[in-house]
């Protein structure tokens, strides 16, 4: 019945060709969502759409354009009855927004701030907010709840606390609005297809796609950050997800939403498990068959010894919580990464 009751409704997924969005995409049609996809290709490839198709049987509807754009999305919300909104467009590399602290306000608080604007003038108050595990700053305490208190290291993070704010002052500023703010830990993994996954342009900056290269032979060796943080081996945890496990709470966040009358929902959507790098290494080394070469290196400036959620309110929540474990993130990782499927390059930012 649920399915039945969800084929009319039409979810727009900006940043939907983009690693979680593509895969949040899969979900939705498969749990039986209409998919418009608004994209401006600055970091991934509309080859995604046909990926997408194989998958799901289904093409999703495309539009490239930018969600800076208040006439594109005009046009957007008057081209599709759209019942609700997945955020997920923007620029997410903690260094880069570093160097260049005005691409990343723009994008994404300037981004989100426009979108929010269409969708109130076009009367849609439903909003999933792709937050992160970086608002909770340098953890106080393990597993983080959503009630540890937030701060922003860098220009990224802060971005994400801002938008986080925004939502709130709008839900109370006018009756109606169903917001839902997922606090994502690290997601990882591909579809176990093999045609969607993680598509980093340059040297990844994350650690998985970074490790996944080495298995295939594009780079020679794994740099880990740091040996002497306080943690059992001494390199840093983090709580891994499965990005289909993540695509899947999406698709609860939304339900949840839809069903509401008004709500603003504050969520992590993480496994509550903490790996170290080591770890990480080893089981994708299992995953692979290959032997994952790597040596020690000076800490990351800006990284925390550890980090995983308590998973509580996604359960009590939205009925949910991730099922797949690292075997299956690093076997799906390489599934992926042998399959080469690399697009060409990203088109130029503006
Ligand atoms: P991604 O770069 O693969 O996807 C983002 C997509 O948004 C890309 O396809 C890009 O072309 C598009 N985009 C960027 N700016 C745009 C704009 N102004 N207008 C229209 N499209 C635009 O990144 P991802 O890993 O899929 O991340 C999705 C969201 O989740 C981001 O908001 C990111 O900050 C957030 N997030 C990601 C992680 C992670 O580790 N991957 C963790 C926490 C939160
Ligand atoms: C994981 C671990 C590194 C690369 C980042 C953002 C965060 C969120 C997810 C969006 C750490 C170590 C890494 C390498 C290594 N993104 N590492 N060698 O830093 O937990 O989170 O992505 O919201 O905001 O900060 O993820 O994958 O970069 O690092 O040793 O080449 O791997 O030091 O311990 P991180 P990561």
């Amino acid at each position: 019945l649920d399915v039945i009751n969800s084929m009319t409704q039409t979810i727009l997924v900006t940043g939907g060709t983009g690693f979680i969005g593509s895969h949040t995409t899969v979900a939705l049609q498969q749990a039986g969502y209409r998919v418009v996809i608004l994209d401006n290709l600055c970091n991934s490839s509309a080859s995604v759409l046909d990926a997408i198709a194989k998958i799901t049987g289904e093409k999703p509807a495309f539009i490239q354009g930018d969600v800076r754009s208040a006439p594109a999305l005009a046009k957007l919300f008057q081209a599709y009855r759209v019942d609700a909104v997945l955020h997920f467009a923007g620029l997410k590399a903690v260094g880069e927004s570093v160097r260049d602290p005005l691409a990343y306000y723009d994008n994404n608080v300037h981004g989100s701030v426009q979108l929010l604007g269409a969708m109130k003038q076009a009367g849609i108050k439903t909003f999933v907010f792709s937050s992160s595990a970086t608002v909770y700053g340098d953890p106080q305490k393990l597993p983080l709840t959503e009630d540890h208190p937030r701060s922003a290291t860098n220009p990224y993070g802060h971005t994400k606390l801002i938008v986080e704010d925004v939502l709130e002052n709008l839900y109370k500023s006018e009756e109606g609005w169903r917001i839902a703010r997922l606090r994502y830990f690290n997601p990882v993994g591909a579809h176990s297809s093999g045609l969607i996954g993680e598509a980093p342009q340059g040297i990844p900056n994350n650690l998985m796609p970074y490790v996944a290269q080495v298995a295939t032979g594009q780079r020679s060796k794994v740099m880990i950050f740091g040996k002497d943080y306080d943690t059992a081996d001494g390199t840093g945890v983090r709580d891994y997800i499965h990005v289909m496990d993540l695509a899947r709470g999406h698709v609860q966040a939304l339900r949840h939403c839809l069903d509401a009358e008004q709500e603003l929902l504050t969520v992590n959507l993480g496994t509550g498990k903490g790996y170290s790098v080591l770890d990480m290494v080893r089981a994708f080394e299992q995953a692979s068959g290959k032997t994952i070469p790597y040596e020690f290196a000076a800490r990351r400036p800006g990284d925390i010894a550890a980090c995983w959620a308590d998973t509580g309110l996604a359960w009590e929540k939205l009925d949910w919580r991730a099922e797949m474990g690292i075997e299956e993130m690093c076997a799906d990782a390489w599934g992926w990464a042998r399959a080469g499927r690399w697009w060409a390059g990203p088109a130029k930012r503006s």
